[in-house]
């Protein structure tokens, strides 16, 4: 099959996402398949569908190694300016169309994507796992991996996932909306105490994440998570392990624990080789716990209309009780994943997850 492993983005879970697709891309080139892996930000400059951009782009092997720090999404913005040489908002793009320096999509995807077989998303976080791609291609006709538009926004918007979890019997946390200019304490007469989590409602990999354990704590969380969005939450922390299963097609992987070495589960405990323990199958869950997490699991994704395959982050607190804190619809596949390693354990290695992932999609 003809397939572009679609990653990057102008998205601070950029990195992350093109370790994944280059680990995505590698598995579909050991499978036989022609894999073009394209940035989404950055685009295939002056290509012309799908092959024209596999013949001026293609590699045998793709690398990348995420770094410690979250990136500098101006100076990716600048980079693309500067290789594209548009320095006024509106120029004369690449395809001879108008190219929009504020345009998400890189010239030359949209074609690419369209002219392939599939499109295997590999984006993280922002316009790839909020739903806006998806409703985009649909729009086309492009084909591509997991869940679609409606799932998407549903899942992506933390408070919205929540609010349907409550109702359907699925337990989550208490939390509060915080929007910018709430007040100097957005939290004082509220019921949510400390410790809480203050993150953003849209994000993930843990960026713009903080524990605040009392209130002086919580005025560089809020500006940390207000780094990304104008809408943030703080949500009640509970106590206890955190497990992560996976969906696949319509049934739930084996539940991971992890287990940081030193802190919560953040960008740097998420993505740097060794830095939290991830044991799968977990040692010392009860059997009839784990069967109740990976029901949860299927339930969540159901509820939000997912489709393909999804992971769903809990934490099992003191007294036995699962509390869901979120389901990722485009969940991690990077040499450092929980998916891929909940997978193995079910004896599915990387690259058929790779391929089974594709088939639930067509
Ligand atoms: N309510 C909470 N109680 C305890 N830990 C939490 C809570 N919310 C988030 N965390 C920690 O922060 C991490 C990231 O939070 P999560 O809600 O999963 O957002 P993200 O989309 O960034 O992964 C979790 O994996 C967990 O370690
Ligand atoms: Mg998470």
């Amino acid at each position: 099959m003809d397939i572009v492993v679609l990653a990057g983005g102008l998205s601070p879970e950029r990195d992350v996402s093109l370790s994944s697709g280059c680990k995505i891309a590698n598995a579909l080139i050991s499978r036989g398949h022609r894999v073009l892996l394209a940035d989404l930000y950055m685009g295939l400059p002056h290509a012309r569908g799908f092959g024209d951009a596999y013949n001026k782009f293609k590699k045998d092997s793709y690398e990348f190694k995420v770094p410690e720090r979250e990136p500098d999404l101006a100076a990716i913005k600048k980079d693309r300016a500067g290789a594209l040489g548009t320095h006024s908002e509106v120029d004369a793009g690449c395809s001879g169309g108008l190219y929009n320096n504020a345009q998400l999509i890189g010239d030359g995807i949209v074609a690419a994507c369209a002219s392939a077989d599939i499109t295997f998303n590999a984006l993280h976080g922002d316009i790839g796992e909020n739903g806006r791609l998806q409703a985009l291609f649909d729009i086309y006709g492009i084909k591509y991996t997991g869940s679609g538009y409606e799932g998407c926004h549903l899942a992506m918007d933390k408070p919205l996932a929540k609010e349907l979890m409550r109702v359907n019997g699925v337990r989550t946390p208490e939390y509060e909306i915080i929007t910018a200019g709430s007040g100097f304490d957005p939290l004082a007469g509220k019921q949510l105490g400390y410790p809480c989590v203050i993150k953003p409602c849209g994000c993930g990999s843990s960026v713009g994440v903080s524990i605040v354990n009392n209130r002086s704590e919580l005025d560089s969380a809020l500006k940390y998570a207000f780094i990304y969005e104008k809408r943030i939450m703080a949500e009640h922390k509970i106590e206890g392990r955190e497990f992560s299963v996976g969906v696949l097609g319509d049934e739930a992987l084996p539940p991971i624990e992890i287990i940081p070495q030193t802190g919560f589960y953040d960008y740097v405990n998420k993505y740097q080789p060794g830095a939290a323990l991830e044991v799968c199958p977990p040692v010392g869950l009860a059997p009839e716990l784990e069967k109740v997490m990976r029901a949860t699991a299927l339930k969540v994704h159901g509820t939000l209309g997912l489709s393909g395959y999804s992971r769903l982050d809990l934490i099992l607190d003191g007294e036995g009780e699962i509390n869901c804190l979120e389901i990722n619809t485009l969940p991690g596949m990077t040499p450092t994943s929980l998916l891929p390693q909940e997978a193995a354990a079910a004896g599915i290695p990387y690259n058929e997850l790779c391929e089974r992932i594709i088939r639930l999609a067509l």
